[in-house]
């Protein structure tokens, strides 16, 4: 068959109806796609030789917590969320316990300036801390700009990405494990065109970027009291990386023996969390990337919309926490820019805090979200002059801390 295709894609060119230069774009891509191979075999085995053990955040005599803006809403909601951490770190910051790092040059600016996702200077003194608060960053579409997060997601090797989602009063308690470094982002920006012809971008699964997701994702069923997790996929149509993605997936399931894997499509999940009487029965979902990224935005939006989301992106020596949404920058554009709502950045601040060992302030400060923005909601946020400013919201919720 392929060969014949190559008959038929030369008496094409030979009848004129396509150039030659066809041809020499086919041998180029062929090129370009055996390098991309070399390039994620290679992660493969790096990944499936790391032997070092997990970094122990909880047990660091200082945690360095870095903090970059971003851009648009990014350098309004971060500011917000960096004087929660300083109310709520106080004594450890005084003791030296917790040392707060500001890291400049995560703008889209300086990006589109030094023509790197995540310029050296700016990767090296994130690298330099425990953990970081990330604002949103503008992502240029097209181009071969890749976005900062998915470059961050990458150079830290911040495979999980945990989204949780609560509406206690419907007892939906969700936790997405979205593969976070590889699937349909890990070459997105490596795809091949033929101009004016076709374009093709890649999706990789590797054996062992699926099983850690899914061991992340059953530890965490595990450690909490979870009976069920959901595989999501559509290995109906891509057989191959899906169809190994949810068998992996199972194997992992092998080990847990206390808690029910059921496969499940994407496009059918994304149907059930809308329906109520079925939707709390799903507790933990694992996913790839990009799957993971349009279903969490969905399930941002059933507990209250994006703006009320918060998001971990965890490895096993690293982690990174941020809004679930992007940088907004049609409301500074509309001049809304401080009327955008903190509470997804400043959520994520609550997951740092669990994250290196803080729980109790942790609980102490979603407790105080949840009053503000569900119980008393005497200061809220609309997005518009008609509501609160972010900043008058943090005040308000650091008057409850
Ligand atoms: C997210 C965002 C990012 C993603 C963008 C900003 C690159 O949508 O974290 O969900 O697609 O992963
Ligand atoms: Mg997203």
């Amino acid at each position: 068959m392929p060969e014949n295709n190559e008959n038929i894609l030369k008496e094409i060119v030979d009848t004129g109806i396509s150039e030659m230069k066809d041809m020499a774009e086919v041998s180029d891509a062929c090129g370009h796609f055996r390098q991309l191979l070399i390039e994620q075999l290679t992660r493969e085995l790096m990944m499936e030789q790391d032997t070092e053990p997990p970094k122990d955040f909880s047990k660091l005599d200082t945690v360095t917590i870095g903090i970059c803006p971003g851009d648009g809403i990014g350098n309004i909601i971060s500011v917000e969320a960096e004087r929660v951490l300083r109310h709520l770190l106080a004594d450890e910051i005084e003791s030296g316990k917790i040392v707060i790092k500001d890291i400049e040059g995560l703008t889209i600016e300086n990006r589109l300036e030094k023509q790197q996702a995540v310029p050296d200077d700016v990767l090296a003194e994130i690298k330099t801390c425990d953990v970081l608060l990330k604002g949103p960053t503008t992502t240029p579409k097209g181009g071969t700009m890749e976005s900062a997060n998915v470059a961050l997601r990458r150079e830290l090797d911040l495979y999980a990405n945990v989204r949780p989602v609560s509406i206690p009063e419907e007892g939906i308690d969700w936790t997405f494990f979205r593969e976070n470094t590889e699937g349909e982002y890990v070459l997105g920006s490596k795809g091949i065109e033929i101009p004016g012809k076709l374009s093709m971008n890649f999706k990789v699964t590797t054996e062992s970027g699926t099983r850690r997701i899914a061991r992340a994702a059953f530890e965490y069923a595990k450690a909490n009291g979870k009976t069920n997790v959901a595989i999501v996929t559509k290995a109906n149509i891509m057989k191959q990386t899906d169809g190994n993605f949810s068998r992996i997936c199972h194997e992992v399931a092998n080990d847990y023996p206390g808690i029910t894997a059921e496969d499940w499509y994407i496009d059918i999940m994304t149907a059930n969390l809308l329906k109520e009487e079925r939707r709390s029965s799903f507790q933990v979902f694992v996913l790839p990337n990009l799957y993971g990224d349009i279903i969490t935005d969905e399930a941002a939006q059933i507990q209250g919309g994006v703006g009320t989301a918060g998001s971990a992106n965890t490895g096993d020596h690293y982690a990174m926490f941020e809004a679930i949404h992007g940088s907004a920058d049609r409301m500074i554009a509309e001049g809304r820019g401080q009327y955008a709502n903190p509470a997804s950045i400043i959520k994520a601040g609550a997951m740092l805090l669990r994250y290196i060992g803080y729980g109790e302030k942790a609980d102490k400060l979603e407790a105080a979200l949840n009053d503000c923005v569900e119980v008393e909601k005497k200061v809220v946020i609309t997005g518009h002059d008609d509501g609160a400013t972010a900043e008058e919201f943090t005040d308000y919720l650091i008057t409850k801390l």
